[in-house]
């Protein structure tokens, strides 16, 4: 049995960090662990110009605490032109387009996403080759909302085979299924969906730290899910969706959707793929599937991982601001070093 484990870069494909208070909180918390993370661009208002792409990417170096980690800004999906793009192109990583309405601020989002109405802006995507993040949901039947966005993401895989598209946080079978159908198809899995059902969200008393879009689904979405994930398929990342929001806003009447893993993430992960036999798949899942999904090399920053009991706290609090962690006050078997 392993007592020691130690990756190399690790990268988080899909990450809230806000801004202000709670930015200054959390950044740390990633940085410490992660060489790098594709930061989501639903601020308020949302990230759509290169001014404040940069200026956000600087207050995120100036949070983080940690120099080895590099913060991948990306934009927020709106119509934009040839030029504009070649613009700000080395600047992002990526642009994630949300349906609007979907999720926590996603109001500005695309209200019909209908190929022929965003060919303009996928073509200068696809020449530049900036990669296309989709929160991929429709607004039908919570449980089925993914399972109803397939049609899109295959319209859009088809109509333009040269853009990278990332289905991010992908929680169902179905999704899974067409990695294999489509190249220019990948996804990103969080840990808590590999984790978690609807059982563990609302099978018992609720559960508010474990809601999130998309929700926790079947067991069988889960099984499929962390088939490719334990494999290390070379079209899956980790990305977290680490979406922290304080305590007031989780513990009340209208729950804010978004779980905060972001500190506990590469311990339950080693735990995880330990259980499954799997550990030395887990550099593939957390980094290097990325580095070849996104053709880039990251920082270079060696994380060791110790098999030793920790307790996670119940809270996180600083600058005026709090968040409540997923497994708050639980012992995980694996701790950083
Ligand atoms: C995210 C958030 O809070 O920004 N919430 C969530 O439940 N995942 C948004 C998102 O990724 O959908
Ligand atoms: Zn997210």
């Amino acid at each position: 049995m392993s007592t020691e484990l130690t990756l190399q870069s690790p990268l988080d494909m899909h990450l809230h960090l806000r801004d202000e208070e709670m930015l200054k909180l959390v950044a740390p918390l990633t940085a410490q662990t992660f060489a790098g993370a594709l930061i989501m661009p639903n601020l308020v208002p949302p990230v759509t110009t290169k001014e404040s792409a940069l200026a956000y990417k600087q207050r995120i170096n100036d949070a983080k605490k940690y120099s080895d980690f590099e913060p991948y800004v990306t934009l927020f999906f709106q119509e934009y032109n040839y030029d504009f793009l070649k613009e700000i192109k080395d600047d992002i990583i990526g642009i994630k387009l949300y349906p609007a309405g979907i999720t926590t601020n996603s109001e500005g989002g695309v209200a019909a996403i209908d190929a022929e109405a965003l060919r303009p802006t996928l073509e200068a995507m696809s020449e530049l080759k900036i990669p296309l993040c989709i929160h991929g949901e429709t607004n039908g039947f919570v449980m089925d909302r993914e399972k109803e966005f397939v049609p899109v993401y295959e319209a859009l895989a088809k109509e333009f085979p040269n853009l990278k598209i990332i289905m991010e946080h992908i929680t169902t079978k179905d999704s899974v299924e067409l990695l294999d159908k489509y190249d220019n198809l990948h996804a990103t899995i969080t840990l808590h969906h590999l984790l978690i059902t609807l059982d563990d969200v609302a099978g018992g008393m609720l559960q508010p730290h474990l809601f999130c879009k998309p929700i926790a689904k079947r067991y069988e979405d889960r099984d499929a899910l962390l088939k490719v994930a334990l494999e290390a398929h070379p079209k899956v990342m980790f990305g977290s969706d680490s979406a922290p929001h304080p305590k007031h806003k989780k513990e009340c009447c209208g729950c804010a959707a978004g779980v905060f893993t972001a500190p506990i993430a590469l311990q339950v992960l080693a735990e995880l793929f330990e259980e499954h036999g799997k550990l030395d798949n887990l550099e593939k899942f957390v980094s290097l599937n990325a580095q070849s999904v996104y053709e880039f090399t990251p920082v270079e920053k060696t994380i060791t991982l110790i098999k030793q009991d920790c307790i996670v706290p119940e809270i996180y609090e600083g600058f005026g601001e709090n968040v409540v962690p997923m497994y708050a006050g639980e012992t995980l078997k694996w701790s950083l070093s």
